[in-house]
Protein backbone atom coordinates (compact mmCIF):
# COMPACT_ATOMS: atom_id res chain seq x y z
CA UNK A 1 0.00 0.00 0.00
CA UNK A 2 1.48 3.24 -1.08
CA UNK A 3 1.02 6.95 0.64
CA UNK A 4 0.12 9.10 -1.89
CA UNK A 5 -1.31 12.69 -1.88
CA UNK A 6 -2.15 14.31 1.50
CA UNK A 7 -6.16 14.79 1.89
CA UNK A 8 -7.03 16.54 4.58
CA UNK A 9 -6.41 17.75 8.13
CA UNK A 10 -8.33 17.51 11.61
CA UNK A 11 -7.34 18.55 15.05
CA UNK A 12 -6.28 15.30 15.53
CA UNK A 13 -5.53 13.64 12.74
CA UNK A 14 -3.95 13.78 8.84
CA UNK A 15 -5.59 11.56 6.17
CA UNK A 16 -3.88 10.34 2.94
CA UNK A 17 -4.74 8.86 -0.24
CA UNK A 18 -3.41 5.68 -1.33
CA UNK A 19 -2.90 3.97 -4.52
CA UNK A 20 -6.18 1.75 -3.83
CA UNK A 21 -9.03 4.35 -4.03
CA UNK A 22 -10.92 2.57 -1.75
CA UNK A 23 -8.54 3.06 1.23
CA UNK A 24 -6.91 6.37 3.29
CA UNK A 25 -4.01 6.45 5.40
CA UNK A 26 -4.78 7.73 8.65
CA UNK A 27 -1.92 9.46 10.47
CA UNK A 28 -2.43 10.43 14.27
CA UNK A 29 -0.86 13.58 15.46
CA UNK A 30 0.22 14.58 19.26
CA UNK A 31 -1.74 17.68 18.97
CA UNK A 32 -4.64 17.94 21.51
CA UNK A 33 -7.22 20.47 21.33
CA UNK A 34 -10.27 21.08 23.44
CA UNK A 35 -13.05 23.16 23.17
CA UNK A 36 -13.71 23.55 19.39
CA UNK A 37 -9.75 23.60 18.93
CA UNK A 38 -9.61 26.76 21.80
CA UNK A 39 -6.88 24.66 23.85
CA UNK A 40 -4.29 23.27 22.17
CA UNK A 41 -0.98 21.62 23.19
CA UNK A 42 1.77 19.20 21.26
CA UNK A 43 1.21 16.25 23.80
CA UNK A 44 4.53 14.15 22.92
CA UNK A 45 3.40 10.35 22.21
CA UNK A 46 -0.03 11.12 22.15
CA UNK A 47 -0.72 10.16 18.62
CA UNK A 48 0.83 6.88 18.91
CA UNK A 49 -0.93 5.56 21.98
CA UNK A 50 -3.96 6.38 20.46
CA UNK A 51 -3.59 4.68 16.64
CA UNK A 52 -2.21 1.31 18.97
CA UNK A 53 -6.08 2.30 21.44
CA UNK A 54 -8.23 2.80 18.28
CA UNK A 55 -6.63 -0.50 16.73
CA UNK A 56 -7.05 -2.59 19.60
CA UNK A 57 -11.19 -1.15 19.95
CA UNK A 58 -12.06 -1.82 16.50
CA UNK A 59 -10.50 -5.12 15.73
CA UNK A 60 -12.36 -6.24 19.36
CA UNK A 61 -15.72 -4.56 17.57
CA UNK A 62 -14.84 -5.59 13.66
CA UNK A 63 -14.82 -9.40 15.34
CA UNK A 64 -17.86 -8.44 17.32
CA UNK A 65 -19.72 -8.18 14.00
CA UNK A 66 -19.28 -4.15 13.80
CA UNK A 67 -18.94 -2.78 10.78
CA UNK A 68 -15.88 -0.57 10.84
CA UNK A 69 -13.51 1.65 8.87
CA UNK A 70 -10.58 -0.47 9.69
CA UNK A 71 -8.43 -2.18 7.93
CA UNK A 72 -4.92 -2.23 9.68
CA UNK A 73 -2.87 -0.28 11.62
CA UNK A 74 0.06 -0.06 9.49
CA UNK A 75 2.79 2.01 11.39
CA UNK A 76 3.13 3.77 14.74
CA UNK A 77 1.09 6.54 13.76
CA UNK A 78 -0.37 5.26 10.63
CA UNK A 79 -3.51 2.82 10.47
CA UNK A 80 -5.18 1.54 6.88
CA UNK A 81 -8.66 2.25 6.96
CA UNK A 82 -11.50 2.38 4.01
CA UNK A 83 -12.42 5.39 2.10
CA UNK A 84 -15.55 6.46 4.49
CA UNK A 85 -17.94 9.78 2.98
CA UNK A 86 -18.31 11.28 6.47
CA UNK A 87 -21.91 12.04 7.76
CA UNK A 88 -20.79 15.07 9.94
CA UNK A 89 -23.01 13.77 12.47
CA UNK A 90 -21.17 13.38 16.11
CA UNK A 91 -23.16 10.27 17.82
CA UNK A 92 -22.56 10.68 22.09
CA UNK A 93 -23.40 7.80 23.87
CA UNK A 94 -23.90 8.35 27.70
CA UNK A 95 -23.99 5.85 30.52
CA UNK A 96 -23.07 8.10 33.42
CA UNK A 97 -23.29 11.68 33.88
CA UNK A 98 -21.02 13.81 33.27
CA UNK A 99 -19.42 16.80 31.12
CA UNK A 100 -21.81 18.86 28.94
CA UNK A 101 -25.24 16.43 29.96
CA UNK A 102 -24.13 17.10 34.01
CA UNK A 103 -24.23 21.03 33.20
CA UNK A 104 -27.56 21.14 30.97
CA UNK A 105 -29.64 18.62 33.51
CA UNK A 106 -28.03 19.82 36.64
CA UNK A 107 -26.80 16.18 37.69
CA UNK A 108 -23.64 15.48 39.95
CA UNK A 109 -21.34 14.18 37.55
CA UNK A 110 -21.17 10.39 38.16
CA UNK A 111 -24.45 10.19 38.21
CA UNK A 112 -25.42 6.77 37.00
CA UNK A 113 -28.34 7.30 34.22
CA UNK A 114 -31.28 5.06 34.20
CA UNK A 115 -31.00 4.47 30.87
CA UNK A 116 -28.74 4.72 28.31
CA UNK A 117 -28.65 7.94 26.53
CA UNK A 118 -28.01 8.91 23.02
CA UNK A 119 -27.55 12.23 21.33
CA UNK A 120 -26.54 14.00 18.54
CA UNK A 121 -24.34 16.97 17.40
CA UNK A 122 -23.72 18.36 14.22
CA UNK A 123 -19.78 18.01 13.04
CA UNK A 124 -19.19 21.81 12.83
CA UNK A 125 -16.65 23.93 15.72
CA UNK A 126 -17.33 27.18 13.90
CA UNK A 127 -21.38 26.66 15.76
CA UNK A 128 -20.00 24.75 18.40
CA UNK A 129 -21.53 21.41 17.57
CA UNK A 130 -24.79 22.14 18.49
CA UNK A 131 -27.40 19.31 19.43
CA UNK A 132 -28.93 18.18 16.50
CA UNK A 133 -32.82 15.72 16.53
CA UNK A 134 -34.32 13.86 13.97
CA UNK A 135 -35.76 16.12 11.87
CA UNK A 136 -32.44 18.47 12.17
CA UNK A 137 -30.67 15.46 10.31
CA UNK A 138 -33.60 15.34 7.83
CA UNK A 139 -33.88 18.98 6.98
CA UNK A 140 -30.13 19.59 6.62
CA UNK A 141 -30.66 16.62 4.49
CA UNK A 142 -27.68 14.97 6.43
CA UNK A 143 -28.22 11.20 6.55
CA UNK A 144 -31.60 9.38 5.68
CA UNK A 145 -33.94 7.86 8.24
CA UNK A 146 -32.45 4.36 7.75
CA UNK A 147 -28.89 5.45 7.65
CA UNK A 148 -30.02 7.49 10.62
CA UNK A 149 -31.59 4.31 12.62
CA UNK A 150 -29.05 2.49 11.48
CA UNK A 151 -25.98 4.38 12.98
CA UNK A 152 -28.16 4.24 16.21
CA UNK A 153 -28.00 0.65 16.23
CA UNK A 154 -24.83 0.80 15.68
CA UNK A 155 -24.01 3.44 18.35
CA UNK A 156 -25.87 1.12 21.89
CA UNK A 157 -24.19 -2.06 19.93
CA UNK A 158 -20.37 -0.70 20.17
CA UNK A 159 -21.62 1.03 23.76
CA UNK A 160 -22.76 -2.92 25.14
CA UNK A 161 -19.06 -4.38 23.55
CA UNK A 162 -16.68 -1.41 24.86
CA UNK A 163 -18.65 -1.37 27.95
CA UNK A 164 -18.37 -5.34 28.80
CA UNK A 165 -14.72 -5.08 26.90
CA UNK A 166 -13.64 -2.30 29.47
CA UNK A 167 -14.98 -3.58 32.49
CA UNK A 168 -12.57 -6.84 32.52
CA UNK A 169 -10.13 -3.85 32.58
CA UNK A 170 -11.67 -2.00 35.74
CA UNK A 171 -12.99 0.82 33.46
CA UNK A 172 -15.92 2.71 33.92
CA UNK A 173 -16.79 3.93 29.78
CA UNK A 174 -19.00 7.22 31.13
CA UNK A 175 -19.49 8.28 27.68
CA UNK A 176 -18.23 8.04 24.32
CA UNK A 177 -18.42 9.79 20.24
CA UNK A 178 -18.83 8.10 17.22
CA UNK A 179 -18.47 8.96 13.54
CA UNK A 180 -20.20 7.02 10.98
CA UNK A 181 -20.00 7.19 7.14
CA UNK A 182 -20.85 5.47 3.91
CA UNK A 183 -19.07 2.81 2.21
CA UNK A 184 -19.99 1.16 -1.06
CA UNK A 185 -24.12 1.35 0.13
CA UNK A 186 -23.19 0.55 3.71
CA UNK A 187 -22.70 2.87 7.03
CA UNK A 188 -19.68 2.04 8.74
CA UNK A 189 -18.36 2.93 11.63
CA UNK A 190 -15.51 5.47 11.06
CA UNK A 191 -13.04 8.06 12.92
CA UNK A 192 -11.63 6.84 15.93
CA UNK A 193 -12.37 5.44 19.73
CA UNK A 194 -9.67 6.67 22.25
CA UNK A 195 -8.87 8.29 25.49
CA UNK A 196 -9.77 11.25 23.40
CA UNK A 197 -13.25 10.62 22.26
CA UNK A 198 -14.27 8.58 25.06
CA UNK A 199 -14.23 9.39 29.24
CA UNK A 200 -12.41 6.60 30.91
CA UNK A 201 -13.09 6.24 34.93
CA UNK A 202 -10.63 3.54 36.66
CA UNK A 203 -13.29 1.50 38.17
CA UNK A 204 -11.67 1.24 41.83
CA UNK A 205 -10.64 4.66 42.25
CA UNK A 206 -12.90 6.89 39.87
CA UNK A 207 -9.74 8.62 38.13
CA UNK A 208 -9.93 10.16 34.64
CA UNK A 209 -8.38 8.26 32.12
CA UNK A 210 -9.27 10.27 29.30
CA UNK A 211 -9.06 13.74 27.43
CA UNK A 212 -10.94 15.43 30.72
CA UNK A 213 -7.41 15.35 32.23
CA UNK A 214 -6.83 17.77 29.67
CA UNK A 215 -9.74 19.92 29.20
CA UNK A 216 -9.32 20.21 33.18
CA UNK A 217 -5.42 20.93 33.75
CA UNK A 218 -5.16 18.32 35.84
CA UNK A 219 -1.97 16.31 34.76
CA UNK A 220 -0.82 13.01 33.32
CA UNK A 221 -2.40 13.10 30.08
CA UNK A 222 -0.31 10.50 28.21
CA UNK A 223 0.56 8.42 31.78
CA UNK A 224 -3.14 8.48 31.53
CA UNK A 225 -3.36 7.00 28.00
CA UNK A 226 -0.62 4.77 28.10
CA UNK A 227 -2.25 3.35 31.16
CA UNK A 228 -5.55 2.75 28.78
CA UNK A 229 -3.08 0.90 26.68
CA UNK A 230 -1.75 -1.32 29.03
CA UNK A 231 -4.83 -1.97 30.27
CA UNK A 232 -6.19 -3.20 27.10
CA UNK A 233 -3.00 -5.34 26.24
CA UNK A 234 -2.96 -7.13 29.46
CA UNK A 235 -6.53 -8.86 29.27
CA UNK A 236 -6.68 -10.73 26.68
P1 LIG B 1 -19.46 16.25 26.35
O1 LIG B 1 -19.86 15.83 27.73
O2 LIG B 1 -18.47 17.36 26.31
O3 LIG B 1 -20.66 16.53 25.49
O4 LIG B 1 -18.71 14.99 25.68
C1 LIG B 1 -19.32 13.72 25.60
C2 LIG B 1 -18.33 12.71 25.06
O5 LIG B 1 -18.03 12.95 23.70
C3 LIG B 1 -16.99 12.70 25.78
O6 LIG B 1 -16.57 11.34 25.91
C4 LIG B 1 -16.05 13.42 24.85
C5 LIG B 1 -16.63 13.18 23.50
N1 LIG B 1 -16.49 14.33 22.61
C6 LIG B 1 -15.68 14.25 21.50
O7 LIG B 1 -15.06 13.22 21.24
N2 LIG B 1 -15.59 15.34 20.66
C7 LIG B 1 -16.26 16.49 20.90
O8 LIG B 1 -16.15 17.42 20.12
C8 LIG B 1 -17.10 16.56 22.07
C9 LIG B 1 -17.86 17.81 22.40
C10 LIG B 1 -17.18 15.47 22.87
Amino acid sequence: MQKKEFLYEGKAKRVYRTDDPACYIVEYKDTTTAFDGLKKEDLVNKGVLNNSIASLFFAMLHNEGIPTHFVKKLSEREMLVRALQIIPIEVIVRNVAAGSLAKRLGLTEGTPLNSTVLELNLKNDALHDPMLNQYHVQTLGLASAQELARMEELSLRTNELLQSYLKKRQIILVDFKLEFGRFKGEILLGDEISPDTCRFWDAGSGEKLDKDRFRRDLGGVTDAYAEVLRRLLEVK
